[in-house]
């Protein structure tokens, strides 16, 4: 379908309800994340259902070689671009390292900039027991909260790398706990991140909230992926869980090639690629350039 034609389909904004009443219906929602206008603006325009700006944005976009870096001042920034490009979909505004930790008023006031300041629909936070509080804080403050647990970048530290969680019963029992503390603190939605697809089930299946999953297998309500690795626009490395749907880095780099090819050899700008002027006002300007100025 062109884009022409999705303009005209008929949709609605995506809200809480809709993606409470999917679950229900047990239709997977689809989730993304996004960083600038024009990726949010073809995502919103493909029928996904849910964006998340994500800190991941920090490696994805901004080159670090972690999300630690990532600022609040960033999240904003990159947030308001994605609201200007999308229409339907349910933004996410995810929380960077110390925006939320410190304090529940830090977790409050931050949180309120991603719904004030950018647009966003709610946040996402990292961490289960440990941050709680803080979420009863900004579920308080009326703001709608994503948990976020299994591989949890910004304490990939502490669990030694970037590594698959759940695979022990005693890991098991400790994702359950965060998880059920995280929906009875107000979590309305909940993320689980590189965990075995049958764990992600069982945590699943004692929730009443909407789960969803970053490498976590197809028993959750709904799928999301790094925007960067579906396109083939991240070349440092490719999870295992990742499906490439396309290879616009490769592409990119052709044609980027092919410009700097062209450049080079005087194969562009051709003819075609000229602004036209009419032949009186040229030769009137060739005159005038020919006499010296003054
Ligand atoms: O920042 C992000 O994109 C995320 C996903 C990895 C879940 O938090």
């Amino acid at each position: 379908m062109s884009i022409g034609e999705l303009l005209k389909t008929e949709r609605k904004k995506v809200n809480i309800s809709t993606l409470v009443a999917k679950k229900k219906k047990d239709e997977k929602a689809v989730f993304i994340t996004a960083y600038d206008y024009p990726f949010s603006y073809l995502a919103d325009q493909a029928g996904i259902d849910m964006i998340l700006i994500g800190d991941s944005l920090g490696m994805t976009t901004l080159g670090h070689e972690t999300t630690l870096p990532v600022t609040m001042e960033d999240m904003i920034r990159h947030s308001q671009a994605v609201k200007r490009g999308s229409k339907y979909a349910f933004l996410i505004g995810d929380m960077p390292f110390m925006s939320y930790q410190p304090s529940d008023r830090d977790a409050i006031l931050n949180a309120g900039r991603f719904i004030s300041e950018a647009g966003c629909d709610a946040v996402k936070l990292e961490g289960g027991r440990r941050v709680k509080d803080r979420v009863r804080a900004i579920v308080d403050a009326g703001i709608i909260v994503m948990g976020h647990l299994g591989l949890t970048p910004q304490n990939a530290a502490q669990m030694g790398g970037f590594r698959v969680q759940g695979k022990t019963v005693d890991q098991f029992e400790e994702l359950l706990q965060d998880a059920l503390a995280l929906q009875e603190a107000g979590a309305a939605l909940l993320l689980l991140e590189a965990l075995p697809s049958e764990v992600a089930s069982l945590i699943r299946a004692r929730l009443s909230i909407p789960v969803y999953g970053i490498g976590a297998g197809g028993h959750v309500d709904g799928q999301l992926l790094i925007i960067h690795d579906l396109l083939g626009l991240f070349h440092r490395f490719t999870p295992k869980f990742v499906k490439k749907y396309a290879s616009l880095g490769d592409d990119a780099l052709q044609a980027l090639q092919e410009y700097v090819s062209d450049v080079r050899s005087k194969k562009f700008p051709s003819p075609e690629h000229d602004y036209e002027i009419n032949s009186e006002a040229l030769e009137q300007i060739r005159l005038r350039a020919g006499r010296p100025c003054g």
